[in-house]
């Protein structure tokens, strides 16, 4: 799909999420490290998530897909194939760095590509650390950018500390870690979501978290010994964000949705929107692993905030609609120490202050943030927006226009099918207008 036109309109009702792209990812690749067969349950619709799992199968896991959306991943039992052509990560940074530091701890042999977004990103930040272990890993690209050969194996332990804070990078490590000699410690400047560190307990592989330091003991080259299990994958918290800032700036409007993920690494966007005077609701559900639970949130007068410092990693994707709640609020949002958001599917600092202003909102860009002046009568742009092939920047720009005043093209809208394949149907399942 490359446009759709978005109309103003109030959001309401429930919303069933699809599931967590995070967690998809990192079950893919360690159900498919596994003994055994994992049955998974919740797994990502989302394109993401589906060429982390064409890369597995490449590497020899099977899987099937039943009738009622469970996934049944048979996995290796260590001994991933050398894939016979390269490993097509479309737009995922996540499959991307994660599955280099699998390829790199199994010693196996493949060239990693990806679009033209992933093509951008910088992987020098996996390079470093893998190399210190003893990985061989070229980045061809022109920047220390895909395509990525990894020829691994035999990798040493190593006391690794980060000079982002970053999960992708964090799982990288601890991942090629599971094959190497000795220990593996990677330290945090900032805490940074612990899907890999939760999955690693929940798939019986022994892992150590102490304050900011995660270690891993490496199995050698043969790398971990470990049963497949049931995996439900949880509602992704990240989804539920557009839907929680559409019905918190809205006076009269109320979203609930169930089953929503709730790591306490991901749900700062909570936290912020309770400062900001949102009223929301939390009920906790009770199901194995993560947290998770029913969302219900109602329509209030928002105030603007501060947001910087360790929040950060914890709201990271949700920065690009907490941007829209700034718009939204009475007041000044001033978001700091988030540069990182820079280097993502776009750049989404420059994106967001170019379309917030194109909406007739006032905003000063920062090397690393944004100040947002709330509280203008937002006027939809009359020219084509273009996503830059970011669906976070796709979708925020979507819920803005429902509090604008005309009908917004939205241009490039494929990229939303990488996180959230049913946006557009959920947004009118809620009341909203969208023409194809
Ligand atoms: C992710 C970590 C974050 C986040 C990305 C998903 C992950 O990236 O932005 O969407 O699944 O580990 P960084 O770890 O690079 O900040």
């Amino acid at each position: 799909m490359s446009g759709v036109v978005v109309y103003p309109g109030v959001l309401s009702g429930r919303v069933a999420l699809p599931g967590d792209k995070s967690v998809s990812q990192r079950v893919a690749m360690l159900a498919s490290l596994a003994c055994g067969t994992s049955e998974v349950t919740g797994y990502l619709d989302g394109e993401d998530a589906q060429s982390t799992l064409a890369a597995m199968v490449a590497l020899g896991a099977l899987v099937e897909r039943k009738p009622d959306g469970v996934i049944c991943i048979t996995g290796v039992g260590g001994a991933l194939r050398v894939p016979s052509e390269p490993l097509d990560l479309g737009n995922s940074g996540t499959g991307t760095r994660l599955l280099a530091g699998l390829l790199a701890g199994a010693g196996v042999r493949a060239t990693v590509v990806g679009d033209a977004s992933l093509s951008r990103r910088p992987m020098g930040r996996i390079e470093k650390p893998l190399a210190l272990m003893g990985a061989d890993l070229q980045l061809t690209g022109e920047r220390g950018t895909l395509p990525m050969v990894i020829a691994g194996g035999d990798l040493k332990g190593i006391r690794y500390e980060m000079p982002m804070a970053s999960a992708q990078v964090k799982s990288c490590v601890l991942l090629a870690g599971l094959f190497a000699e000795g220990e593996t410690t990677v330290v945090e400047p900032r805490p940074t979501r612990d899907h890999t560190e939760k999955l690693f307990e929940m798939f019986g592989i022994p892992v150590r978290v102490e304050g900011r330091c995660v270690s891993v003991m490496g199995c050698g080259a043969a790398g971990p010994v470990f049963a497949g299990r049931a995996v439900r994958v949880p509602g992704d918290f990240s989804s539920a964000a557009f839907w929680l800032v559409a019905a918190a700036a809205r006076e009269g409007a109320v979203i609930e949705m169930e089953g929503v993920g709730l790591n306490p690494r991901r749900t700062a966007l909570l936290d912020v929107l309770k400062r900001m005077g949102a009223d929301v609701d939390v009920v906790p559900e009770v199901v194995m692993g993560d947290p998770v639970g029913r969302l219900r949130v109602r329509g209030a007068v928002l105030r603007g905030t501060v947001i910087e410092g360790d929040e950060i990693p914890n709201l990271i994707d949700e920065l690009p609609i907490l941007a829209v709640a700034g718009a939204l609020a009475m007041g000044e949002t001033v978001i700091r120490d988030a540069a990182e958001l820079r280097v993502k599917e776009s750049d989404r600092i420059a994106e967001m202050v170019k379309h917030l202003r194109s909406f007739g909102v006032s905003v000063d860009e920062f090397e690393d943030g944004m100040r947002v002046q709330g509280g203008a009568v937002l006027k939809t742009p009359a020219g084509p927006l273009l996503s830059e092939g970011d669906h976070r920047i796709a979708m925020s720009m979507a819920i803005l226009n429902t509090f604008a005043d005309g009908a917004l093209r939205l241009d490039e809208v494929g990229c939303v099918d990488t996180s959230y394949p049913s946006f557009w149907k959920d947004l009118v399942s809620l009341g909203g207008r969208v023409d194809r």
